[in-house]
């Protein structure tokens, strides 16, 4: 009988996941609900039509295909509570249930979680009275940041210069259309690190830990522009370190891992239920190496995946022994076994966006990628795309990201920027009006 993946989801994340898992010999095909332009490219990768709201739909096909596994890439179906749906059809499934999904679903909810175990974090007050909040912010340090509650697709935080920005920030996230509260925080100043961890079937206390990256959040060089879903994202961010400081930098974060599991370890007791899934803590680090956690994810980053999945593939890492195995035969912390440094290898993606995102942007042209070897070390992710008659249409903000792995920064980040130069941008299906204008990328991936 074939032993079939299901991965649900449309972005390069998805693409990146499913290409990783149809490598391994334990795998047959990998199904992704509903895929984008790249994965129905792939051999042993179909893309499925289903509504990912409609959950009864995606049980009966997990049903019907031999799917030994499900994983879920985006949060809103892992805060909808899909986990819990297909454990109650005794159905396989990666992927926290609501009762944890919570702590990316709801930032009341992560923010007491960190306060009540003494997690680092930014300071914090919360409110659902539109007035409490504008007299809070009177006299505060800028800039401030204000959160909405509950998911807001890459909406829900406003980071506010001044009070008449913050005012601004609380009517739009505060109120009878949108969230009963709203989170005001500090502003964190630094290096922002995502830490990504494999909680498989044994629970939090087993976790595997991925290769730390950086992810690339502002539209524009420098951090400047607006906050994106992410425009790069590097592994080994800190290779730059002195080791003193680096092993300094690892303990830290250890410690606010332990801190961590050991909160979830409490709220199992609640829950009844292991944690089971991927745990993202998203990390700043300030100049004086003082860490903080700006927010759990209850999920991969995207586009941290499409760097973790050409990195694992570079190091002939199975990812369904990382799912599926017991932890303790597995590999466990790969930032443990390879020191974040330079010279252990280093992979750079770098995402090709249409003109105007993360705001209304361009759409339905096409891109030819043909001049693009890509290989064991040069892979492209799809996200944004479809094939229309073997063409490949842009349907999405973040197009495709361009990811190299080398064995040096210089190489991958030369490289990547040689490729990604070699797309080529046309209105029209017949690739005959070319306007390199409709696309852009940062200059900066690997600062
Ligand atoms: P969140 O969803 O809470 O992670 O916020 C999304 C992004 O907003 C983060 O990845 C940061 O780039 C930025 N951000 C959030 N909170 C803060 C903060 N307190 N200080 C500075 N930047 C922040
Ligand atoms: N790259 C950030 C995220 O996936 O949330």
């Amino acid at each position: 009988m074939d032993q079939n993946i299901f991965v649900i989801g449309q972005g390069g994340r998805e693409h990146a996941i499913a290409w990783k898992l149809s490598k391994s010999n334990k795998v047959d095909n990998v199904y992704v609900c509903p895929g984008n332009g790249g994965t129905s490219l792939e051999e042993n990768i179909i893309n499925v039509d289903i509504n990912i709201e409609d959950k009864d739909s995606l049980i009966n096909f997990a049903k019907n295909n031999n799917i030994i596994m499900t994983i879920v890439g985006p949060e809103g179906p892992l805060v909808d509570g899909i986990v819990n749906s297909f454990i109650e059809n005794g159905l396989k499934i990666f992927g926290p249930t609501k009762e944890y999904a919570i702590l990316e679903g709801s930032k009341v909810f992560s923010k007491e979680f960190m306060e009540k175990f003494d997690i680092p974090t930014a300071s914090f007050r919360m409110f659902s009275d539109n007035i409490e909040a504008k007299n809070y912010i009177k006299n505060k340090k800028y800039p401030i940041v204000v959160k909405a509650d509950g998911l807001a697709a890459g909406k829900g935080v406003i980071i506010s210069n001044d009070e008449d920005e913050a005012i601004n920030a609380i009517d739009k996230l505060l109120g009878s259309n949108h969230s009963e509260y709203i989170v005001i925080e500090d502003f964190l100043i630094g290096q922002e690190l995502s830490a990504i961890y494999i909680c498989n079937f044994k629970g939090a206390s087993y976790e595997i830990g991925l290769p730390w990256t950086k992810d690339y959040k502002s539209r524009d060089e420098f951090n400047s522009g607006p906050n994106t879903g992410g425009m790069g994202a590097v592994s080994h961010p800190l290779g730059y370190q002195h080791k003193n400081l680096l092993f300094k930098l690892h303990l830290e974060i250890e410690k606010i891992l332990i801190k961590t599991i050991a909160a979830i370890n409490n709220y199992n007791k609640k829950t009844n239920k292991n944690y089971l899934g991927f745990l993202y803590i998203g990390l700043m680090i300030n100049n004086d190496n003082d860490i903080k956690v700006l927010e759990y994810n209850c999920r991969l980053g995207d586009p941290e995946t499409q760097n973790l999945m050409l990195t694992l593939e570079n190091q002939n890492i199975d990812l369904y022994d990382l799912i599926v195995n017991d932890p303790i035969n597995s590999i466990k912390d790969f930032n443990l076994l390879k020191i974040d440094t330079e010279e252990s290898s280093y992979c750079c993606t770098i995402v090709l966006a249409a003109k105007g995102y993360p705001d209304a942007y361009a759409k339905d042209f096409f891109l030819d990628i043909s001049h693009i070897k890509q290989s064991d070390k040069i892979k492209i992710f799809h996200a944004g795309t479809v094939i229309k008659n073997n063409k490949i249409q842009v349907v999405g903000g973040r197009i495709l990201t361009v990811n190299v792995f080398a064995d040096t920064k210089e190489e991958a980040v030369n490289l990547a920027y040689e490729n990604i130069k070699k797309i080529n941008v046309f209105e029209d299906e017949n690739l005959s009006v070319q306007n390199q204008n409709l696309v852009f990328y940062r200059d900066d991936i690997g600062n």
